[in-house]
Parts: C-alpha cells; sequence; structure tokens
C-alpha cells in the first residue's frame, strides 16, 4: 500500500447471519483514501454505511477481506489492540451519539484523553465543548441533552484525541443550519490546520459537496468513486 493512503480496503464483505438465512450488507468493497484528504460516503438508507464505517475504524470485524489503517492491519488483531490504535488514530462521531449515560458532558469529552494520558485534560476538554457551543452544559448528563445537544458533545469528544483521522457517521443529521455550519467548520478546520483525514456519511448534499471525493454506495456495493470538481 502507498505510505500515502492512510486508509486502505480490500475486498471488504460483511454477511450477517440470522435465522440460518445470510444477508450480505457490504458487497466487496474496495478502495483507498490518501492522508489528509476528505471524503463524503452518501446512501440510501440500509445501503451499508455505517457498517463501512465501523469496518474502517476497528469498531466491528469484515466478514472477510483487509482492511489497513495507518498500514497496521486491523483485521489480524485483537478487539484489544483494535481499541488501542482506535485510541490512537481514530476519532468517531456515532450517528447515535453512544454517550456514557452515567457520566455528564464534561467526563465523557474527557475519557479518551484519559485512556491516552494526556495532560490538562478538563481544561481541555472545557475548551473543545465551548467550541461546539456548550460549556453552559458541562455539568448535564446525556439525558439531559437535546439530541442536536448530544450530537455536538459527541463530537467534542471525537476531537478531542486530535485524531489522525475522523469518521463522522451523519455529524449534521440532527442539527438546525446554522449549528450544522459550526460543526462543520470545525471538522474542515481540523483538516486543514491538523491535516485530520475526514471521511463523513451523510445525507446531506451540500456537506457532501465540500469534501474532495464522493463515494456512493448502494446494497453494499461502491456504485461510483469519483473526485468531487469543486
Ligand atoms: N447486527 C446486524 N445484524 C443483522 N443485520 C444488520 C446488523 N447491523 C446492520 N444490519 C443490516 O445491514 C444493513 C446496513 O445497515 P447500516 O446501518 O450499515 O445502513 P446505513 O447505510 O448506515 O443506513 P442509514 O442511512 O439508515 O443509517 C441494513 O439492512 C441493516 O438492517
Ligand atoms: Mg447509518
Amino acid at each position: 500500500m502507498h505510505p500515502e493512503n492512510i486508509l486502505n480496503i480490500e475486498n471488504v464483505h460483511k454477511i450477517y447471519k440470522s435465522a440460518g438465512k445470510e444477508l450480505t450488507v457490504l458487497n466487496n468493497i474496495n478502495f483507498s483514501v490518501a492522508s489528509g484528504a476528505t471524503l463524503a460516503i452518501t446512501g440510501p438508507s440500509g445501503s451499508g454505511k455505517t457498517t463501512l464505517l465501523g469496518l474502517c475504524a476497528g469498531l466491528d470485524r469484515a466478514t472477510s477481506g483487509t482492511v489497513k489503517l495507518n498500514d497496521i492491519r486491523l483485521d489480524e488483531l485483537t478487539e484489544d489492540q483494535r481499541a488501542a490504535v482506535r485510541n490512537n488514530y481514530v476519532g468517531f462521531i456515532f450517528q447515535n451519539f453512544q454517550l456514557m449515560p452515567t457520566l455528564t458532558a464534561l467526563e465523557n469529552v474527557m475519557v479518551p484523553m484519559e485512556l491516552r494520558g494526556t495532560k490538562n485534560i478538563r481544561a481541555h476538554a472545557m475548551d473543545l465543548l465551548d467550541k461546539v457551543g456548550l460549556a453552559e452544559r458541562s455539568h448535564h448528563y446525556p439525558v439531559q441533552l437535546s439530541g442536536g445537544e448530544q450530537q455536538r458533545v459527541s463530537l467534542a469528544r471525537a476531537f478531542s484525541n486530535k485524531p489522525a483521522i475522523l469518521f463522522a457517521d451523519e455529524p449534521t443529521g440532527n442539527l438546525d443550519a446554522e449549528t450544522s455550519e459550526k460543526i462543520e467548520k470545525l471538522m474542515f478546520e481540523l483538516n486543514t490546520d491538523a491535516g485530520t483525514t475526514l471521511v463523513i456519511v451523510t445525507h446531506d448534499l451540500e456537506l457532501a459537496q465540500r469534501t474532495s471525493r464522493i463515494i456512493k454506495i448502494k446494497g453494499g456495493m461502491i456504485i461510483s468513486d469519483e473526485a468531487n470538481g469543486r
């Protein structure tokens, strides 16, 4: 693989088995992402976008095929080893937020930094919450936050370790236009300022148009993969 590629996906299949039946959710996926690139993945509901993002980030395993992140074969690692790779290189914004219900907004943002042993964690986490417009909500628990607010906490958490690659699953799906714009600006600043690679799943065509490449998937297959002629 080219060293300038941060992500390399080859012949990836994901098949779920239930009640003796096989369901092919991803069917022979192949693509690479250059380090520092911005990429949007679009496609209809149920086409496999979230599943694909989870495999790329090492949250889940492919049924077959190879997934390389920063030249590390994720498919050959144990769960613990994949967790370590995620903590070192990956930020992930979940479609359903996945905040820890027993932790406050501030504590949720602090978790990845604690795992890494960063310094000045609390101040840095507060700063990130402030950037997403939630300084006043730092001591609230997820149930006390609206969907859009939880999404913004999830963003602050994903940014906390300055990831080499950020995977965002519908990052603006629950936000109003003004807040979306703010969040998008933060993501693209991370790309231009820190060189963070962005892989964004989105139904929002305007957001997709801001990236330099768009992959369309349908029925678990890539149906187009094109540079975005902005
Ligand atoms: N654990 C599972 N077991 C069985 N089938 C699953 C599982 N997880 C996902 N699927 C199926 O895989 C397909 C792809 O799901 P996925 O969540 O990746 O779609 P998506 O493209 O992200 O859709 P959306 O736009 O609605 O978020 C769906 O048909 C879904 O029902
Ligand atoms: Mg999804």
